[in-house]
């Protein structure tokens, strides 16, 4: 198992657009910079959506104005309409993310939208990404279950996904958003994308609501996933799902990769450390298991 597994870091925006914290424009690029010296080569620096809707990410026109262009990451923004697209093109931000939905009930909630028409959105916001030069991929939210409208049909998140390689998307994302996956789940989640969408780089997206967050980190790798979202300390959740808790915690996936043998590129304690300084700054403790208990051997 020498496989090496893209880690995508969400922390400064899945992590902290819910954190009851509120950190300063300089502390989230410091929070950003650390995190680039741990190895993190992608990373969700902000989001470019209604500063109404999510005031805690209404600064990130101000965070990719400040991030260091030179550490070799890649900024990834955060946008569901045209609005946002240009937001983060104008931003310069090195990728752009844009949130499919595979409910109804979550998608008008959170973005207004239902799941067509998120693609069609998308279909609408992909020719100004291409336009302008930047890779352009899509997560679809609610992938699992709707917190509002329960189980995903199959074949939704595939059809969802076919639409978004039509219109030009190299990397497809599906989410937990509210942790309610299971690993067996996830693997057939992950054939279903895969059928209907053969071209695309598949990425996963957990949250560690109910216990099943590195479980499903293990079916989505043994199912061939190319890349997994994780957030320093497991902070995180979206503010339009009720009761959302965090993302599986980097340093925790991260742990259980290389102690198996996989790369990723991220120096562990680097990020354990991290991981601790950002309890500092959010002014509480953070749900990483690595943080209490330390990496294995120790170093
Ligand atoms: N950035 C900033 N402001 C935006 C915007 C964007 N990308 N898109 C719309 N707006 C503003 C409009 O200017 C308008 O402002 P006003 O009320 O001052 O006139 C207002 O938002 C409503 O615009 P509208 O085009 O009708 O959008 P909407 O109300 O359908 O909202 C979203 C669409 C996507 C902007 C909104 O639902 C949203 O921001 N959701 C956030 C979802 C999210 O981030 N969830 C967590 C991550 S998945
Ligand atoms: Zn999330």
């Amino acid at each position: 198992m020498t496989r090496r597994i893209d880690i995508v870091e969400v922390g400064p925006r899945d992590g902290l657009q819910n954190d009851p914290s509120d950190l300063t424009t300089s502390q989230k690029l410091e929070f950003i910079e650390r995190l680039a010296e741990c190895g993190v080569r992608r990373m969700e620096a902000g989001s470019f959506v209604s500063p109404k809707a999510v005031p805690k990410m209404a600064d990130s026109d101000d965070v990719f104005a400040g991030v260091d262009r030179k550490t070799g990451v890649r900024h990834i923004a955060l946008a569901m309409n045209e609005t946002g697209v240009r937001r983060a093109i104008e931003a310069e931000a090195d990728e752009i993310n844009f949130v499919l939905v595979a409910g109804e009930g979550f998608g008008r909630r959170n973005q207004g939208m239902s799941p067509q028409e998120s693609a069609d959105k998308l279909a609408a916001c992909a020719p100004i990404v291409h336009e302008a030069n930047i890779p352009l991929s899509a997560t679809i939210a609610v992938a699992f279950g709707d917190p509002f409208d329960g189980d995903i049909r199959d074949g939704v998140v595939g059809g969802l996904a076919a639409q978004a390689q039509r219109a030009g998307v190299a990397e497809v994302g599906i989410a937990d958003t509210i942790g309610v996956a299971d690993p067996w789940l996830v693997r057939a989640r992950i054939e279903e994308v895969r059928m209907y969408a053969p071209d695309v780089y598949l990425r996963a997206h957990f949250h560690d609501t109910r216990g099943t967050g590195l479980a499903n980190v293990f079916a989505a790798i043994e199912a061939e996933v190319d890349s997994i979202d994780a957030s320093c300390g497991g902070i995180g959740g979206c503010p339009f799902a009720p009761g959302a808790t965090g993302n599986v915690a980097t340093e925790d996936v991260v742990y259980m990769l290389e102690r198996a043998g996989f790369e990723t590129g991220i120096d562990l304690s680097k990020l354990i450390s991290v991981s601790k300084w950002l309890e500092g700054v959010l002014g509480h403790s953070v749900p990483s298991a690595l943080l209490k208990a330390g990496s294995f051997p120790s170093a």
